[in-house]
């Protein structure tokens, strides 16, 4: 199973997300920059909010991928609202790609709030989370 992570970060906090999932899952981190240079079966996609939405880097990225991209699994932080998969469900129903229900998602510092945010554990929890879907996905 081919599998790739992206991601888009701004002040690193999604960043140390895709570096546990990348490690867990024996692959590179890559910033949405990096294209996909192959089909990809599952592709762990890293966003954040600023300003209510998700960056448009991370919008054209699932764009101009789109005939390469399996299936997406969002993973991300932010400071006050929550997932981001609503914003990259809005793009992925356009394009057609399949994106998982299952997603991972911590608080991202953010000024004052959430200070050492993602953590540790964090990042634990993360891996293991990528760990699980990739297994569940392998047996099916
Ligand atoms: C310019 C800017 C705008 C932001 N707007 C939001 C927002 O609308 N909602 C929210 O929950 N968090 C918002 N945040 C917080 C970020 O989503 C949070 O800090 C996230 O962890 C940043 O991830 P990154 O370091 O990977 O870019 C904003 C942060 C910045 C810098």
């Amino acid at each position: 199973m081919k599998i790739a992570v992206r991601y888009y970060t701004r002040s690193g906090n999604t960043r140390k997300l895709a570096e546990a999932i990348a490690q867990a899952l024996n692959v590179e981190a890559q910033t949405v920059d990096t294209p996909l240079t192959e089909k990809t079966d599952l592709l762990f996609l890293g966003s954040s909010y600023y300003a209510f939405d998700v960056d448009p880097h991370v919008k054209s990225f699932l764009v101009e991928n789109q005939f390469k991209l399996g299936k997406v699994v969002c993973f991300g932080t932010s400071a006050m609202l929550g997932s981001t998969r609503g914003q990259i469900a809005k793009v992925t129903e356009t394009t057609g790609t399949a994106l998982a229900q299952e997603e991972f998602h911590c608080p991202g510092s953010f000024g004052p709030f959430h200070k050492g945010r993602p953590n540790a554990e964090d990042c634990q929890n993360a891996a293991a989370f990528a760990k699980n879907y990739v297994n569940k996905e392998e047996q099916k």
